[in-house]
């Protein structure tokens, strides 16, 4: 079956229920609010087909992304063109990488944080530790598994003209000491008469809160600013006991 990494029309449509003005919007407030560096360059990392692009474009930074996916990259690449604008693009793994000048801004999202053991993660801290000026932020969008890993699934639908995604999404645990388990995204599309089967695959590491603090904080040159729920500024993390949906993080380069 295709690989839905390999659609980025669909799978941007498939992800398409955010609200990416907004999103903008909230990570905008976050560099008001925290960070200690004025803020013109900004990369995001794992940036699949950039769907905040013409968003943070529109705020005036000046915007790098960081994917393995080439078809992802050459379809971001093609949307900066389209809205006229030159954006920068790498090819790397975010376990293990270097831009040629640092950033004011990083961001991460969907919980893309993808890693498969301890030294990938602590290496990704270390990579995007050099890939951020000091006092600059690094915003990360889920990520991090607030509860201790169970078997999920998800199922939604979003469409885009004419087109329809039917997604299913499903974790299932594979190995408790490892904190390894399998996610699946597969997505049904009807795009006019044409039907498609897309998948993906691939086995990642829980990433639970204090590991991730010990990574980031303790191992690399970040500091903890604080996190939230539901991409909310005003409901920190620490008053919340259940019911935690979307969080969101926030570190400083120091
Ligand atoms: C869940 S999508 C997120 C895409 C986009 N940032 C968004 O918000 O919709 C994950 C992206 O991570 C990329 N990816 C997966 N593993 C990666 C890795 N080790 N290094 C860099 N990118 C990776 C995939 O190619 C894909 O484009």
């Amino acid at each position: 079956m295709a690989n839905i990494y390999d659609y980025p029309k669909y799978y941007d449509i498939a992800f398409s229920y955010r609200d990416t003005a907004e999103e903008a919007a909230v990570m905008q407030r976050a560099i008001d609010l925290y960070s200690y560096i004025p803020v013109k360059t900004i990369l995001e990392v794992a940036c699949g087909h950039s769907p905040h692009l013409q968003d943070m474009l529109r705020l005036g930074y000046s915007y790098c992304g960081l994917d393995l996916n080439p078809a992802m990259l050459a379809y971001a690449q093609e949307k900066a063109a389209d809205l006229g604008h030159n954006i920068t693009l790498f090819q790397g793994d975010l376990a293990d990488f270097n831009l040629p000048e640092p950033v004011d801004f990083a961001y991460i999202m969907l919980g893309s944080l993808y890693v498969q053991t301890t030294e990938q993660l602590v290496s990704h801290f270390a990579s995007a530790a050099r890939a951020i000026k000091p006092g600059g932020l690094y915003f990360l969008d889920w990520c991090i598994d607030f509860s201790p890993l169970t078997n999920t699934r998800d199922a939604w639908t979003c469409r885009r003209d004419e087109i329809e995604v039917k997604v299913r999404y499903s974790t299932r645990l594979l190995h408790p000491a490892k904190q390894h388990y399998e996610e699946t995204l597969s997505a049904l599309v009807r795009d006019g008469k044409q039907r498609l089967h897309l998948n993906h695959t691939n086995i990642r590491r829980a990433i639970y809160p204090q590991e991730f603090m010990l990574a980031a904080t303790y191992l690399n040159d970040f500091e903890f600013v604080g996190w939230w729920n539901d991409w909310d500024l005003s409901l920190p993390l620490d008053e919340v006991t259940r019911g935690i949906v979307r969080p969101i993080t926030i570190l400083r380069r120091r």
